[in-house]
């Protein structure tokens, strides 16, 4: 009887979940920023950038509170990473990692909070030229939420410097190594990956286009400054700028989703921002701005996520957005003490299953017939070894059929289908058990 009531309270929940999704924000635009903030101890690099790398590194922050960029990723911020954040109004922020030897210099500052923040040291790295190993460089993830059941897959890097055969061989190496990472974790999702890659085009062996030819990412700079046209020819940039045609190394490379349509609007060096009051330059690298645009998905959506960030990311939307109008048959849960498992399979017989085989068997054949979908599901978390992950789920369809696994704890959201939409796979991570969940909507 108790659990009843905790259901019935959490089914007011519901009433909210969906007056919210009613108003949930389904387009919009954003931008982001690059910058290498140079900021090696003086000692070992001035950088070349006048003045004092304490006072530049405040300015720095300074700007970026007001020129307000959604997401900034910055390299390099190593030592003087409180004087950048001193200034800065940025309400999320990754904590540093420490200065030379210790930190990666890999920061991002973001009006996006995000799910996951992860950072990876490269497998490889050259003394050939520059100290690459002299710090542990590597990439970050994160999953930004831009919005309620919007997310973008986000990367910032820096990559090997230098120009021997090491170096290259390192840098490319690197580089593959976020390509890997990007078709482990991101698999269905859109994606943006910027930083500072070190890399040219125009320079063979340094692997950039890996992003385009494994990971389907498209640079900012050639689709919107150069037409589709890759450099063929070198071109070295003055610091300002004054042209956008010029390459470097910081460079936006992004994809868009059947989840969330992303376009580059607009690409520019916003290095005139980035001046001291005397006109001299905060870094050594101009600073690299691009505007997106951005909507949910007319195919395909997903909901929020519930549970822990444990297990092995996995999605259903490259299978579904294979099928023109996809459409459940059967919904099958596994689950005793916790969820173990989450399946369906689809009107065409395609049968898609998350998670281990422990627990009991629930199942629901849905009347398709009649035109009966699954409308709206409630999770609920709690911990086991310290670990947050799903322990209840429970499916309602569209005539109030209900399908339930797992043992309901006090932590539950309810995640409800626009209308029109229902449930039609899963995306999340899981191991034995369920331990992140989202659903993916489609029009019924
Ligand atoms: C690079 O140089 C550092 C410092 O001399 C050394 O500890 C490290 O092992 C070297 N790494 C490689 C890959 O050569
Ligand atoms: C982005 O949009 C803002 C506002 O319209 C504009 O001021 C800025 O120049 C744009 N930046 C780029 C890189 O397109």
């Amino acid at each position: 009887m108790k659990a009843r009531i905790v259901k019935l309270a959490a089914s007011a929940g519901v009433l909210v979940a969906m007056a919210g999704k009613v108003l949930a924000v389904t387009s919009g635009e954003f931008s982001i920023l690059s910058i290498n903030v140079a900021g090696l101890p003086d000692f070992l690099n001035n950088n070349e950038v006048p003045g004092d790398k304490a006072t530049n590194s405040k300015l720095i922050g300074t700007k970026f509170a007001q020129y307000d960029y959604a997401i900034i990723h910055v390299q390099e911020d190593f030592n003087y990473h409180a004087h950048i954040y001193s200034t800065d109004t940025h309400p999320y922020r990754t904590a540093t990692s420490g200065g030379v030897p210790f930190g990666s210099g890999l920061n991002t500052l973001s009006h996006f909070d995000w799910i996951d923040f992860e950072r990876v040291k490269w497998d490889t790295c050259s003394n050939a030229s520059g100290a690459d190993c002299l710090t542990p460089k590597g990439y970050t993830f994160m999953r930004a939420k831009i919005s309620d059941g919007v997310y973008v897959d986000v990367y910032n890097l820096h990559a090997d410097a230098g120009t021997e055969t090491a170096d290259k061989a390192a840098r490319a190496a690197n580089l593959a190594q976020v390509a890997d990472a990007i078709d482990a974790r991101s698999a269905g999702n859109a994606v943006l990956v910027f930083g500072d890659t070190n890399s040219r085009y125009t320079r063979s062996g340094d692997g950039i286009r890996v992003f385009a030819e494994q990971n389907g990412l498209t640079d900012a700079w050639i689709e919107v400054v150069r037409g589709g046209r890759v450099p063929t020819e070198e071109t070295v940039c003055a610091n300002p700028s004054t042209t956008n045609e010029c390459e470097t190394v910081d460079k936006v490379l992004y994809r868009a989703s059947p989840l969330l349509d992303l376009r580059a609007a607009g690409w520019a060096y916003d290095s005139r921002r980035f001046l001291q009051p005397d006109g001299n330059i905060l870094s050594d690298h101009n600073p690299v701005a691009v505007n997106f645009t951005w909507a949910t998905g007319s195919a395909l959506q997903q909901s929020g996520f519930w549970g822990g960030p444990h297990g092995t990311w996995f999605s259903d939307v490259p299978v579904l957005s294979a099928k023109a109008s996809p459409k459940v048959k059967a919904v099958a849960f596994r689950g005793a003490k916790r969820l173990d498992n989450v399946g369906l399979t689809l009107a065409d017989g395609t049968a898609l299953a998350h998670g281990g085989g422990g627990g009991d068997e629930a199942r629901l054949t849905l009347a398709t017939d009649t035109g009966e979908y699954w409308a709206r599901a409630e999770l609920c978390q709690g911990q086991k070894d310290g670990r947050t992950r799903n322990f209840y789920i429970r499916a309602t369809t569209s005539t109030g059929r209900t399908l339930e696994a797992g043992t309901a704890t006090s932590d539950c959201a309810t995640f409800a289908a626009p209308a029109g939409w229902g449930i039609v796979g899963y995306l999340g991570q899981a191991g034995d058990e369920v331990d992140r969940l989202a659903f993916v909507y489609a029009p019924q």
